[in-house]
């Protein structure tokens, strides 16, 4: 600034000196003009015969008049009367401010970008975190840090001997991963106390293990994912594994995904419970919409014989019977004492006693709220009636009806209960 400033300033000075020399050349006498920078830059002072300007001062006689320059450039020129340290002040808040503009342009140019050539929609839903980013891919709602993985996921490679677990999220899917173990491990219960079930049963989507580990386990592979089929891999249907797919009241899981995501850490929704309910009767929670996941699942079903459907409820109804049916599935055979010693181990209190299943490793890792519930929460059939206004619990049933109510399966609760149906009026 300064350097131009000075070029500037010197310029000025040189035409106003060429002025006064052609003043003084045309007016007789000749007259020796003395110019005499004064401390300002914009005053120059100059030393000549009065005469020039009055005409009545004597031959010879000297005065001196002040002339002050009021020239266009006087506003510019003015900063450099300013303190040094305030113009760089402004320089360097204009860099910071246009860096900033710059890299929100950026954020929303690469937004446009992934929409329009990805169909990636990202967007921010407050309840959910302010600054936490949620995506919309193909019809499904998921945290943004997904969105890495989901081509990915698509093209992994599928194995016949692979055992996977199905589910939209609380649907009861860390008990039957747990049945499923135990199952195809034979009771490896030895195996069970080195590591845990998030070590043994890799959680497809997640950032622990990471497909790159998952892929490359030497297997057999269990694997656990609550994406819907039409984001799995594509080999899925074409390798046929071993899938089940859980299926629980979505009145029950709305109130236990609502305690969970408040104790999750990660993905902590932080808004009320009634907009939580707003949120989930509208499709717009992680992994959204419901319906089309469990209509797909059912569709797959009918279809496919390497697809079994198991119902949470069922699995309060008769436990062990659901163990034996798994295991058939399965290729297994159990002995009763077997199935006992299954059904036992699968118990509620069993299960939120075994520190290899009931997710206490998250507290040592920062994952659960501590003040919130724990993992494995009531484990109860219908909760919902603690919690659910009749306003929500008939959004639900719409839910159900909507997606549902063509669909060809007995689901335990598409017909509630006399006292449930009661609940809701
Ligand atoms: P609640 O929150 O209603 O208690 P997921 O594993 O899909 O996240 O589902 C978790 C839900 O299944 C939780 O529901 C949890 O308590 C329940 N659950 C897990 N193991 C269970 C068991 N052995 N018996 C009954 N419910 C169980």
């Amino acid at each position: 600034m300064s350097v131009i400033n000075s070029f500037f300033l010197r310029r000025v000075r040189l035409q106003h000196l060429a002025a006064v020399t052609r003043l003084a050349a045309s007016s007789p006498p000749p007259l020796h003009t003395v110019v005499r920078p004064s401390l300002s830059p914009h005053v120059f002072i100059f030393t000549q015969p009065l005469s020039c300007l009055t005409r009545k001062a004597g031959p010879g006689g000297l005065s001196a008049v002040k002339v002050v320059l009021t020239p266009s450039y006087r506003r510019k020129s003015s900063q450099d009367q300013m303190d040094p340290r305030i113009i760089y002040m402004v320089y360097v808040s204009l860099g910071v401010g246009a860096l900033l503009l710059g890299s929100i342009l950026f954020t929303h140019l690469k937004d446009l970008y992934k929409k329009l050539v990805h169909g990636i929609d990202s967007y921010y839903d407050p309840p959910f975190g302010r600054r936490r980013k949620l995506i919309k891919y193909e019809g499904v709602v998921l945290p943004a840090m997904l969105e890495q993985d989901l081509p990915l996921i698509r093209t992994f490679d599928v194995r016949p001997d692979d055992v996977w677990v199905v589910s939209w999220p609380r649907s009861g899917t860390t008990w039957v991963q747990h049945l499923v173990y135990l199952i195809h491990s034979n009771l490896d219960i030895s195996r069970e106390e080195e590591k845990n079930l998030e070590q043994r049963f890799h959680f497809l989507e997640n950032v622990y293990p990471g497909l790159p580990s998952i892929q490359a386990n030497p297997g057999p592979r269990l694997i656990k994912t609550h994406l819907p089929f039409h984001l799995l891999p594509e080999q899925l249907m074409t390798v046929k594994p071993k899938i089940i797919y859980v299926v629980r009241n979505p009145k029950d899981i709305l109130i236990s995904y609502y305690h969970f995501l408040k104790m999750l850490e990660p993905l902590k929704f932080v808004g009320t419970f009634e907009e939580f309910c707003d949120r989930f009767t509208k499709d717009k929670v992680y992994y959204s919409p419901w319906g089309p996941h469990v209509r797909k699942a059912v569709e797959l079903n009918q279809e496919h014989d390497n697809l079994l459907i198991v119902q949470y409820e069922d699995l309060h109804k008769d436990l062990a019977g659901q163990v034996r049916r798994i295991a058939d599935f399965l290729g297994r055979e159990l002995t009763e004492s077997q199935v006992e010693c299954v059904t036992h181990r699968s118990q509620f209190g069993s299960m939120s006693n075994n520190p290899s299943v009931n997710y206490s490793w998250w507290d040592n890792l920062g994952i659960r709220d501590q003040t919130q519930t724990k993992f494995l929460r009531k484990g109860k059939v219908g909760d919902w009636k603690n919690f659910l206004s009749p306003f929500f619990s008939r959004r639900v049933e719409k839910m159900v009806r909507d997606n549902l109510s063509d669909v060809e399966y007995d689901f335990t609760f598409q017909h509630p209960p006399p006292e449930a149906a009661a609940a809701t009026q």
